[in-house]
């Protein structure tokens, strides 16, 4: 009898507090509405089939009920926006962007430098520096500039790291790498920068999941991010792409520790391709347990995103199982929120549920109010004007600039320095004739030195991209970061 009464009572208070429970969140309120109550961004890709029409009907009503952040699965890549030299297709992303507008979305652009899905075209450049600079330049200027004020936040470089034991550059199957080096990477910051200066620029990469060890990816760059830091490239957020299977159970934490150490670097850090795959051979044998599992991956995910105050934006490779790329490509199958009748999966129900465990009140937004409500766009306005066409000079933000390896003297400076054309004229040396002139690469190597003569260096040898020039007559100097054109 007591036992009894114990659990009808059980029973009853389960039942009242349920009750409470759903009505604080009615029926109706959807992931994207308590994202946004919490200054968060919740999101999909536009599977590339949505672009072609050829997607089933309740694709798009649950896309854009669900989700607050968008972006192109395929159709912003560089491959689809400059399929001919210099002859740019935006009509795809522009048809997102759009519908982004329409819906209250915010656009994550993806992705402008990166070694995969690269127009043909370009390999026609390999290993001339110069020329792939003035593309990768010309690439971003316009893509970015296209979408001024209306991409919210761009990759700026995707995977350009190697998957080796002790991380470092991908060096092989990279146009961009081998041609350019690794101050590629340091050039597209400062370019998509100088198209839309109000934009969020991200480094974009996978394995960050994998810890924080010496030599592991994500330690890589988090040193990288320190460096750009120091030397003003205009870097905002790193993006964990986040492509995981259902086994690595310790990935969530590790998310959590990288967030933190980017924290300490004022950068953000986004989860920006979230899908978490079962084995493509347990295709049809999945039961309860093992969609639990997966929910409960997601929920981890989820609980570290609203915990740490320097993360945006979590956003999941796709919709519905039925359109993935883990079946078509990675031997995987079944990773993500809705099932292949866009049924939501217990996944969902652990998103949700870490989303109300987590009050509007105790989840800090690393975003200003202007990006939490954006000002309405007419949507019909979609298609921005090329405004960056003339301003393409990289301005100078080198006050604070600095590069670790670049040794500076303690004497207050008096000496300025300015480039016009490949020409440095340097002023406020004393005996000019005797300054030493250096250039390094924005890694900090050396590449270059020469004396002043007639209060002016000549750089005409150096091939287009950013550098640091230092000018030293032994007690007075200085350093600056300059754009060779
Ligand atoms: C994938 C797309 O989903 C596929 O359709 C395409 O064929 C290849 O690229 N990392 C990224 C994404 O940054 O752009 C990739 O998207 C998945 C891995």
């Amino acid at each position: 009898m007591k036992k009894f009464q114990f659990f009808s009572r059980f029973a009853l208070g389960t039942a009242f507090l349920s009750a409470t429970f759903l009505n604080a969140y009615a029926a109706d309120a959807t992931i994207r509405e308590l994202a946004k109550e919490r200054g968060r961004f919740i999101g999909t890709i536009l599977n590339s089939e949505w672009f072609n029409d050829d997607i089933e009907p309740q694709f798009e009503e649950i896309h854009k009920t669900q989700f607050n952040v968008v972006v192109a699965e395929n159709e912003m890549k560089f491959d689809a926006t400059e399929p001919k030299e210099n002859e740019f297709n935006f009509e795809k992303g522009d048809k997102m962007v759009k519908y982004a507008q329409a819906n209250g979305l915010r656009v994550r652009g993806h992705a402008l430098a990166w070694h995969s899905q690269v127009a043909g075209w370009v390999n026609n450049y390999s290993g001339q520096k110069e020329k792939l600079l003035a593309v990768l330049k010309n690439h971003i200027t316009k893509v970015v500039g296209h979408w001024k004020g209306q991409i919210a936040e761009w990759d700026v470089v995707n995977e350009a790291v190697n998957d080796d034991y002790n991380a470092d550059w991908r060096s092989t199957n990279s146009v961009w790498y081998e041609g350019i080096g690794a101050e590629f990477l340091d050039s597209a910051f400062v370019w998509a920068h100088e198209a839309d200066p109000d934009a969020e620029l991200c480094y974009n990469d996978y394995s960050l999941e994998w810890g924080l060890r010496e030599g592991s990816k994500a330690s890589f760059v988090v040193e990288q991010v320190k460096r750009w830091k120091k030397n003003n490239i205009p870097i905002t957020c790193v993006g964990t792409q986040t492509h995981i299977e259902i086994a690595h159970e310790t990935t969530p934490q590790n998310v959590r520790a990288l967030a933190k150490a980017l924290a300490e670097l004022g950068v953000t850090l986004n989860i920006t391709e979230l899908d978490i795959g079962f084995p493509k051979g347990s295709a049809g044998q999945l039961g309860a347990a093992d969609y639990a599992k997966q929910g409960h991956l997601y929920r981890q995910f989820m609980d570290v995103f609203l915990e740490e105050p320097n993360m945006g934006e979590f956003v999941i490779w796709g919709l519905t199982d039925a359109h993935s790329w883990l079946d078509e490509q990675q031997g995987k199958t079944e990773g993500l929120l809705y099932d292949k009748q866009y049924k939501p999966k217990p996944a969902y129900d652990s998103v949700m549920a870490s989303l109300k465990a987590h009050p509007a009140s105790e989840v800090k937004t690393p975003y200003p109010d202007s990006i939490l409500n954006p000002p309405k766009t007419n949507p019909k306005d979609t298609t921005a004007k090329d405004t960056t066409a003339k301003d393409t000079t990289i301005r100078d933000t080198t006050v604070k600039d600095t590069t670790d390896a670049i040794k500076m003297f303690n004497a207050p400076s008096s000496v300025s320095l300015q480039l016009v054309g490949r020409t440095l004229f340097v002023t406020g040396v004393t005996a000019t004739n005797s300054a030493k002139i250096d250039v390094f690469d924005m890694q900090g190597r050396p590449i270059f030195s020469t004396k002043c003569k007639n209060g002016s260096a000549d750089l005409s040898t150096i091939a287009e991209g950013l550098y640091v020039v230092r000018v030293n007559n032994g007690s007075t100097g200085l350093i600056k970061r300059i754009a060779i054109k």
